[in-house]
C-alpha cells in the first residue's frame, strides 16, 4: 500500500518536472528575450514591435498620441510602471490597471484577451494581437506581486 502511494508521489512529481522544463523562449515566440520582468516587458512588448507584426503599445500610448489623450496611459517610457501599477483604469474606474499578484482582476490584462466586460477594444487595437504565450508571461509578472525589476 505505501508502495503505491509512493509510486504515485514519484509519478505526480515527475509530471511537474516535465511541465516546468518548458523552455521559456518557446512560450515568448515572436519576443525571444521576453521574460516575467517589467523590464523585458517595457522593452519587448511595450516599446517594441516584434516578428508577428504586432504593433508597439507606445506607437500610439505616448504623450502626444491620441491614446494618451483618450486614457491617459503613457506606455513609451520608464513612467510606464507608475502610469500602471496600482492605478485605476480611465475607462473602468472601479478596476486596478494592475493589481500586484491578482492578474484577473488587472485591466491591462482584460484588454490584452479581449474579455468581454473591457471598455473599448482588445489591445494592441489593431491585430495581430499578442500570443497566448506572450500575455502568459505578463500574466507571471502580475503573479509575482508585479515588481518594478
Ligand atoms: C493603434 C493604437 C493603439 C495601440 C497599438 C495600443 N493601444 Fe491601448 N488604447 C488605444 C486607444 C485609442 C485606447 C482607448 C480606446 C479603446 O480602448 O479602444 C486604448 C486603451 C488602452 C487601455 C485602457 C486604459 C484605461 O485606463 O482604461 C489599456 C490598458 C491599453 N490600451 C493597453 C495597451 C497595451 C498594453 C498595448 C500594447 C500591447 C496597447 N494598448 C496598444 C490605442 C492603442
Amino acid at each position: 500500500m505505501l508502495t503505491i502511494a509512493i509510486r504515485t508521489l514519484v509519478a505526480a512529481l515527475a509530471l511537474a518536472g516535465a511541465a516546468c522544463d518548458e523552455r521559456l523562449a518557446d512560450v515568448a515566440g515572436p519576443t525571444a528575450n521576453l521574460t516575467p520582468t517589467f523590464s523585458s516587458i517595457q522593452r519587448d512588448i511595450f516599446q517594441a514591435s516584434d516578428s508577428s507584426g504586432r504593433a508597439s503599445c507606445a506607437s500610439c500610448h505616448n504623450p502626444s498620441g491620441g491614446a494618451f489623450r483618450q486614457v491617459g496611459l503613457d506606455l513609451a517610457s520608464e513612467g510606464a510602471y507608475n502610469s500602471l501599477v496600482g492605478v485605476t483604469s480611465t475607462q473602468r474606474p472601479g478596476v486596478l490597471r494592475v493589481a500586484p499578484g491578482d492578474p484577473d482582476s488587472s485591466y491591462l490584462m482584460h484588454k490584452l484577451e479581449g474579455r468581454s466586460g473591457i471598455a473599448g477594444l482588445r489591445m494592441p487595437r489593431t491585430p495581430p494581437f499578442m500570443t497566448d504565450g506572450q500575455i502568459r508571461i505578463i500574466r507571471r509578472w502580475i503573479e509575482l506581486g508585479a515588481p518594478r525589476n
